[in-house]
């Protein structure tokens, strides 16, 4: 008994080491001294997301990009070679010119889209990017219709493999208040005396429905750590600065801040369904969560994965390969008869007493000017969200 509640207290990072891949003040100068000589790339939106990502330790064990073998054995099996899981390609790619004048062992600047140095990658492997494969084991399709096979299929002809050294960041961060490094939720969740943290993954505002999955997965657990994500997300979505406001009111007027902690996510939402599933789940067992929330359609898009898909992904782990552990929801709705939130596992009742709205319908009333119902969403989320769209149209 000691001893699971010593593992539950401080839960591993996935493969065992949580990876820190930040170099240090002194190190960062000599290596922009150095990146002055080395052939520099431009990396995607997404690249740069898996940079930070990587460089936080958020996608531990991994250290860098990965090489050919695993590119195939995650396509393939959802598996590293050495056995870990892994679930989705986590790499670096560059056009055939580009490619053909980098070499093995060279070290190459990764820098952003205004030339910032983001990192220093050091060339292991060149690799053919079989992207084809990549979206139709991945992502289930390889219509470009996906938002995230359309990605895929911008990347280049050839995935850069090794390990990065990753700057530090000097500018302010994103929601720097909110900007929170798996090292720092851990220590955070400690301080709070918290044994069980349930994960919220989310890249939306917090409808009703969101907020009776948290609840009820916070009323088995210590805590709740709501971690949106905040990379990019496809047109259309609510911009993460939007949605930042939504959670803080809403934290503020209906969540027990003794138990609840918001966190930002650096990822990109690649909308892989149930195979981001798997990535969301490890990402927040390496920010220290013990549970893992996984709803209808999580991390889903259009028509292309089943409402339940994302849960029933985690049946095809073998026992202890992650130590999260999912909890999965049904979808839910508020119910006018049962006069709360439920789904079908615990309401009798038929669909004309839900309060069901598409995402086409509540954006029609919100550009309106009109709350969708409180069933829905709370009236202090609707006016924020009302505010944000009359500002952008
Ligand atoms: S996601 O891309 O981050 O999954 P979203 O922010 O909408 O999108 O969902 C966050 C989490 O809530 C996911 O686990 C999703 O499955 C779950 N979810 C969203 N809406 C519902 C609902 N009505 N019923 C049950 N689960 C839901």
């Amino acid at each position: 008994m000691f001893l699971l509640m010593e593992i539950a207290m401080n839960i591993s990072a996935h493969g065992g080491t949580l990876v820190q891949q930040i170099v240090n003040e002194e190190t960062a100068r000599r290596l922009h001294r150095d990146a002055e000589k080395m052939p520099s790339i431009t990396l995607s939106e997404r690249e740069q997301c898996d940079v930070e990502m990587i460089g936080l330790g958020a996608y531990s064990p991994l250290m860098g990009f990965m090489g050919e073998r695993d590119f195939h054995a995650v396509c393939d099996s959802m598996h590293r070679v050495n056995g870990t899981v892994w679930p989705v390609p986590i790499t670096c790619s560059v056009d055939r010119s580009t490619a053909s004048r980098i070499h093995f062992s060279q070290q190459v600047a990764l820098r952003d889209e205004r030339g910032r140095l983001l990192a220093v990658l050091t060339v292991e492997e060149k690799y053919e990017h079989d992207k084809t494969k990549e979206a139709r084991l991945v992502y289930k399709t390889d219509s470009i219709e996906h938002p995230g096979v359309a990605v895929v299929m911008q990347q280049g002809e050839v995935c850069l493999s090794g390990p990065i050294e990753v700057l530090p960041r000097n500018e302010e961060l994103p929601f720097a208040r909110y900007y929170l490094t798996p090292a720092q939720t851990r220590e955070e969740f400690a301080r709070r005396g918290w044994r069980t943290v349930v994960a919220f993954q989310t890249r939306n505002p917090i409808h009703r429905a969101h907020e009776y999955l948290t609840k009820c997965a916070l009323e088995i657990c210590d805590g709740l750590l709501i971690h949106p994500l905040v990379g990019p997300t496809q047109p259309g979505d609510i911009p993460a600065d939007v949605r930042m406001q939504c959670y803080e009111i809403l934290i503020e007027k209906y969540y027990n801040p003794k138990h609840t902690l918001l966190a930002v996510m650096p990822a990109a939402m690649r909308y892989a369904g149930p195979r981001e599933a798997i990535l969301h789940a490890i990402v927040r067992q390496n920010y220290g969560c013990t549970h893992f929330i996984v709803g209808r359609d999580h991390a889903g898009v259009g028509k292309y994965y089943g409402t339940y898909d994302a849960q029933l992904i985690f049946n095809e782990l073998k026992p202890g390969e992650l130590l999260i552990t999912p909890l999965m929801f049904e979808h839910s709705t508020w119910c006018n008869q049962c006069e709360g939130m439920v789904s079908a596992k615990t309401c009798p009742h038929g669909e004309d007493a839900k309060v069901f709205l598409s995402g086409t319908k509540v954006r029609e009333l919100l550009k309106k000017g009109e709350r969708p119902p409180m069933e829905f969403t709370r009236p202090e989320v609707a006016d924020l969200l009302i505010r944000a769209m009359k500002t952008s149209s």
